[in-house]
């Protein structure tokens, strides 16, 4: 397993750019499965999470190649309507294959993604709201089985507005007969990039974005060409490098529409942040304690709670994160107080007093954001930080380590570490 090694202490300067977001990306890859025509996509990035999709589209029956950062993608036919154990278990995301396959072929085979580090990850709404658009659906051996014959649009109610819930209703009403209404829908950005890809496909979606989403089911889709939006997670992420590191970094494709909750905490705990178009720029000062509480969106996200840790284990004074989306969320915690963090937690709640310094250590990344997390922590540690199990990071996050030292990082990855 590779590591990384970080020095501390460099400010980060410069200019940084954001790659495509893998939370677009994985369910426009999905989304690829409803027509049997070829669409064209750019910027994919390059993540593992991404080449697991591929992979499984592949099994499925995908024609898929890539040049210079386009990729083609065509099903004329689904070979197969599984996903098995041995790819989902390794991305739950795997789940998105569910609503299209379902709206596709009337059938599909999901292994049941499991929980992760961060929390049970229950997906029964997706399926209560497949079997209300007439899905029939079987639970055996740990696989959720489907079937289908045309799904009818239904009125649907979320209990909880689920990111991939959505997505995969979204997607599988598009070929329903009639309309679907989703009520309590998430309103993520990235639901809204996948609506406009569906929509450019012939799709017939309103409201993506919105707590409510109508889509008029059509007969099938067509061609496309699209571009997925810039990750607004690891946007984000490098805002909080700037202002740990006291540096000054521009953020190359950084969209202030979809961090203003971000933007928002950042300026208050003392970072100058000036927004251009499709530009961020964050300048690090003084860093003052704030309190954060996660939300769905437009509320501060949780997939940058473990990163605004890291910043807040430095600040002047005493600070507050509460974690409200999912119930296991603080692993990155442990290995923060490794470094010479001072975070008590309570219940959901962490409470953090900052400290003059962090000091390197060895540390272990347990999932995506933690790993982000503790690479913030080591760019500002005194001395070695050692960053352990780094496959988590290169689910979500392309390169890292080479932008990072592009801008002053003193950071490098150690193939094949214990
Ligand atoms: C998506 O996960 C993201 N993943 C996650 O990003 C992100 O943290 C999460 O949304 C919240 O924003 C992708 O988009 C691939 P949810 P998802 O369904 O859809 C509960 C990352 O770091 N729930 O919105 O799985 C659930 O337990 C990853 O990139 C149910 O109870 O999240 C959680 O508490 C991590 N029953 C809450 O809803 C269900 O049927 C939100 O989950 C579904 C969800």
């Amino acid at each position: 397993m590779d590591k990384i090694v970080i020095q501390g202490g460099a400010p980060l300067i410069g200019e940084i750019e954001v790659s495509g977001a893998k939370n677009a990306a994985l369910p426009i890859l999905a989304a690829t499965l409803l027509s049997s025509e070829p669409q064209t996509l750019l910027g994919i990035p390059k993540l593992m999470d991404v080449a697991t999709t591929k992979k499984l589209l592949q099994r499925m029956g995908a024609e898929i190649s890539e040049q210079e950062g386009v990729h083609s993608v065509q099903v004329k036919t689904i070979k197969s309507c599984e996903a098995p154990y041995d790819l989902v278990k390794t991305m739950r995301a795997s789940i998105l294959v569910l609503g299209p396959l379902v709206a596709r072929c009337g059938e599909a085979h999901v292994s049941l993604p499991g929980g992760c580090a961060i929390g049970a990850r229950p997906i029964q709404l997706h399926l209560t709201a497949l079997e209300k658009m007439g899905a029939e659906i079987k639970i055996e051996h740990g696989m959720i089985h489907a079937k289908a014959g045309k799904l009818k649009g239904a009125k649907i109610y979320f209990d909880l507005p689920t990111v991939t819930g959505t997505e995969n209703l979204m997607m599988a009403a598009t070929l329903a007969e009639g309309t679907t209404t989703l009520e309590n829908a998430a309103c993520e950005p990235e639901i809204t990039d996948l609506a406009q890809f569906l929509n450019a496909c012939g799709a017939r979606i309103e409201g993506a974005g919105t707590d409510r989403i109508t889509i008029q089911g059509v007969a099938a889709l067509k061609r496309a060409s699209y571009r997925v939006m810039p990750d607004r997670i690891e946007a984000g992420t490098f805002m909080i490098a700037a202002a740990i590191t006291k540096g000054d970094l521009v953020i190359r494709h950084g969209r202030a529409e979809h961090l203003a909750s971000v933007i928002e905490k950042l300026r208050a705990a003392g970072a100058t942040v000036t927004e251009e178009k499709d530009l961020l720029r964050v300048k690090g000062g003084a860093v003052h304690a704030v309190d954060v509480k996660t939300l769905p969106y437009p509320g501060f996200p949780t997939d940058m709670q473990a990163q605004m840790m890291a910043l807040m284990s430095i600040s002047d004074g005493l600070s507050v994160v509460t974690e409200t989306i999912f119930e296991n969320r603080f692993n990155h915690v442990a290995e923060l107080r490794r470094m010479g963090a001072e975070i008590r937690l309570e219940g959901n709640h962490a409470v953090i007093k900052g400290v003059q310094k962090l000091s390197g250590a060895p540390v272990m990344a347990s999932d995506l954001r933690a790993s982000a997390s503790l690479i913030l922590a080591g760019l500002v540690a005194q001395g070695e930080t050692e960053v352990l199990r780094i496959y988590h990071l290169d689910r979500g996050y392309e390169r890292i380590e080479e932008k990072l030292s592009k801008v002053g990082a003193s950071i490098r990855r150690v193939k094949g570490a214990a």
